[in-house]
């Protein structure tokens, strides 16, 4: 008899909770929430107040994943995917890159944990600045780069077909679209692959007004940090559990996700030799990334991409000048 699949969320905050939630409603497999004891509450246990919360919506939602919550890393062992939102969150001022002096610690130690304790994990880094985050985890945990791979054009693609989809007038299920590059101000934009239903989008909005779209998306995330006061969470577990469930379901969706490129979109040509994770379509299966599609880009497309792996490259440089080891 096959094993129901088994996923465990490495920081169960917001993000980490609502994709228990999403996991368990879809019944992608049973759960596993794991976080730190919070510092003096040593009586408190969230991960296992969260995951108590959660089953008991199983009657109601009709699930019968499993959910647990732990403080102990021995319980992610066996582990199909991992999800990783470990680090704090944005506050108002602050970019995704101001979080990194924190968080490439935290994603280092949960990297280490990860290898030791689920070693044939395929592991999806949810954590800010994300390109960077991702290399980090590659890095320590030693993985094959298919097993290792980010989420932010999920996210940033389902915020441009929204705001796409307000300023038409349709449904979102409708637009087609994609985003690559860097998780946010240095995404690039593909306005020329976008459509509703195969019609191009250019034939239905003006240059100003899908660059509007774009833009929005871009800076989607802060425009939320600044209503909220810390980072979104709904979207974000939305684009982390599509790429959970084309994983889990083997369903070989075409999902941007942060992937390990070296000649793809010339990655590799442009950091000395070596390649980066950036943002590109990927088909999503049981084997994590099984393949990334690659485009020709016209000349704006590719200078774009080159300045969103320019600053992959400096976020990279970054986290290796405070953490030498990661080099
Ligand atoms: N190990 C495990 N969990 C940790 C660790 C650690 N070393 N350090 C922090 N955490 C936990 C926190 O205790 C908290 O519960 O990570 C969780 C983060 O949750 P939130 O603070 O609610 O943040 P969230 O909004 O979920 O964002 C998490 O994802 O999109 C990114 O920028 C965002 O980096 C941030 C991350």
């Amino acid at each position: 008899m096959p094993r129901r699949a088994k996923i465990s969320i490495i920081g169960s905050g917001n993000i980490g909770g609502e994709c228990a939630r999403s996991i368990a409603m879809k019944e992608l497999g049973d759960v596993v929430l794991l976080d730190i004891p919070i510092k003096d509450k040593p009586e408190l246990h969230m991960p296992k107040g969260k995951a108590l919360d959660l089953a008991c919506c199983g009657p109601v939602e009709k699930f019968d994943s499993k959910l647990t919550g732990t403080f102990d890393y021995s319980d992610i062992k066996d582990s199909d995917v991992i999800i990783v939102t470990a680090g704090v969150p944005r506050k108002p001022g602050q970019s995704r890159d101001d979080l990194v002096s924190i968080n490439a610690g935290i994603v280092k130690s949960v990297a280490q944990n990860i290898k030791q304790y689920a070693p044939n994990a395929i592991v999806i880094v949810v954590s800010n600045p994300l390109d960077a985050m991702v290399y980090v985890m590659w890095k320590v945990t030693g993985f094959p780069a298919n097993r290792v791979l980010g989420q932010a054009g999920a996210l940033d693609v389902a915020r441009y077909k929204t705001f796409l989809a307000f300023e038409l007038g349709v449904s979102v299920e409708d637009i087609q679209g994609l985003l690559l590059g860097g998780h946010g101000d240095d995404m690039v934009p593909l306005p020329r692959l976008t459509s509703v239903n195969g019609i191009p989008v250019s034939d239905l909005l003006s240059a100003e007004k899908i660059q509007a779209c774009v833009d929005r998306a871009k800076v989607g995330g802060g425009e939320i940090v600044k209503l909220m006061g810390t980072s979104a969470w709904y979207a974000p577990s939305a684009g982390t559990v599509e790429m959970v469930e084309s994983i889990i379901r083997d369903k070989k969706r075409v999902i941007a996700s942060a992937a390990f490129c070296e000649k793809e979109y010339n990655v590799a040509a442009q950091n000395g030799g070596k390649g980066l994770f950036v943002g590109v379509p990927c088909v999503l299966g049981a084997n994590g990334v099984e393949k990334i599609l690659s485009f020709n880009m016209n000349e704006t497309e590719q200078k774009s991409m080159n300045e969103s792996i320019s600053h992959v490259k400096d976020l990279i440089g970054a986290t290796v000048k405070l953490f030498p080891e990661l080099a």
